[in-house]
């Protein structure tokens, strides 16, 4: 599967190839003159028919300044019942501070189309 150069060989578990990444944009939106709605959720599955790599990762467009550094969204990584993932010290893995670091800094790269890759 042709990988997007931007994931580094290394994010959304690409450096395996048998990774497949399916991303669910809530009623299909797309951007409005280029942003996307306040409200709007993304999440990514990556996984594998070997059921070896089954990742969840997700995107709300917040708003109100909740994240002026990188386009009000919100990152989280979700659990396989939906809710919000662990990190090994029970931080839940959502919000600004904890996940800018991991996730904005390299969405940047698609600030132009409101930090979203893949559409
Ligand atoms: C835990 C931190 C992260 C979260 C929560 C996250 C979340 C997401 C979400 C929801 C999507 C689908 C929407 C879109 O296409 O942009 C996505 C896609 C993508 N992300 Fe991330 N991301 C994170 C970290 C990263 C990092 C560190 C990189 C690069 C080194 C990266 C590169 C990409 C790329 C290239 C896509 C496009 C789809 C693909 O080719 O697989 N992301 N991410």
């Amino acid at each position: 599967m042709q990988q997007d150069p931007a994931l580094e060989g290394i994010a959304h578990s690409r450096n395996d190839e048998t990774v497949v990444p399916n991303v669910y944009f809530k009623d299909g939106q797309a951007p409005i003159i280029g942003i996307y709605p306040v409200g709007i959720i993304i999440v990514k599955h990556s996984n594998n028919p070997e059921g070896t790599m089954d990742e969840r990762s997700a995107m709300v467009k917040r708003g109100n300044n909740f994240n002026p550094e990188g386009g009000d969204w919100e990152w989280f990584m979700l659990a396989p019942d939906g809710k919000i993932a662990k990190n090994e010290n029970a931080i839940a893995m959502r919000g600004a501070n904890l996940m800018n670091g991991m996730c904005l800094q390299r969405h940047t790269a698609a600030k132009a189309k409101d930090y979203i890759f893949s559409k």
